[in-house]
C-alpha cells in the first residue's frame, strides 16, 4: 500500500479534471475563460448536454446571462499556455481573443479554430448556487480540429514554471475568499447553514 500523501491527505485532489475554454459574446464583447468544472450529462446522442459552473464574479458570467449561447473547447498540451492566457486575467481588461484564430457557428460565440475539438452550445437554463451560475447547455454543434488527448488539469500544473504556478496559486486563494463568502451569504439567505 502506498504511503499517506497530500492526495490521502485530501482525496480532492485525486480528481483530475479536463480543462476547458470557455468562449462567450454579447454584442461586440467577446471573451473566452478556462474551466474544470464542465460536465456532459447526458447519453443521448441526439441530445447531448453540459453543465458548467461559473463564478459570478466572471466577465464570462456577464456575457452569458446577456447571450443565449457559448462554445466548450477541449485542448492538447500544445495549447497549454492558453492556461495563463485565459485564465489568470480577466476580459473586463484584455481582449483575451485579440490575435486568435476564431469562426463561429450556430450560438455566435467565438470557435477556436486551433483546439483540440469545439462545442457549441445554447443555454438552455441556468440557476444560482452562491458563487456560481449552473448553467445547462444543449450542445447544438461540434468540431474536431486536430487529434491528441485532452489536457487534463495535473498534466497543466506539471508543465507550468514556477512564476505560472505562482500566479495561479495567487489567483485560486482570491477566488477562494470571494467565493467562501458568496456560498456562505447565499446559505444564509436559503436558511441552509
Ligand atoms: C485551471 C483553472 C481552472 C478554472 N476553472 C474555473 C471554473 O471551472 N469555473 C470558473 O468560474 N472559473 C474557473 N477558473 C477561473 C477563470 O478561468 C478565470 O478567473 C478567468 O480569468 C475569468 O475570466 P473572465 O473574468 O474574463 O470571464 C479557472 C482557472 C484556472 C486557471
Amino acid at each position: 500500500m502506498d504511503t499517506i500523501d497530500s492526495a490521502a491527505a485530501d482525496p480532492f485532489l485525486l480528481l483530475d479534471p479536463e480543462l476547458w475554454v470557455i468562449t462567450s459574446q454579447s454584442g461586440t464583447t467577446r471573451n473566452a475563460m478556462i474551466a474544470t468544472f464542465v460536465m456532459p450529462v447526458s447519453i443521448v446522442p441526439d441530445r447531448r448536454r453540459f453543465v458548467a459552473a461559473i463564478a459570478t464574479h466572471h466577465l464570462s458570467h456577464q456575457l452569458l446571462q446577456q447571450s443565449e449561447g457559448c462554445a466548450l473547447h477541449l485542448i492538447t498540451r500544445d495549447q497549454r499556455e492558453w492556461v495563463p492566457r485565459f485564465g489568470i486575467p480577466t476580459g473586463r481588461e484584455t481582449d483575451k481573443l485579440a490575435e486568435m484564430k476564431t469562426t463561429t457557428l450556430r450560438s455566435g460565440a467565438p470557435i477556436l479554430t486551433d483546439a483540440l475539438a469545439a462545442f457549441d452550445c445554447r443555454v438552455v437554463r441556468s440557476w444560482s448556487i452562491g458563487d456560481r451560475e449552473l448553467y445547462l447547455l444543449e450542445l447544438l454543434e461540434s468540431r474536431q480540429f486536430r487529434t491528441g488527448n485532452p489536457l487534463r488539469f495535473r498534466e497543466m500544473w506539471n508543465l507550468l514554471g514556477a512564476d505560472e504556478r505562482s500566479q495561479l496559486g495567487e489567483l485560486l486563494l482570491r477566488d477562494q475568499q470571494i467565493d467562501r463568502a458568496a456560498i456562505d451569504n447565499w446559505a444564509g439567505e436559503a436558511g441552509d447553514s
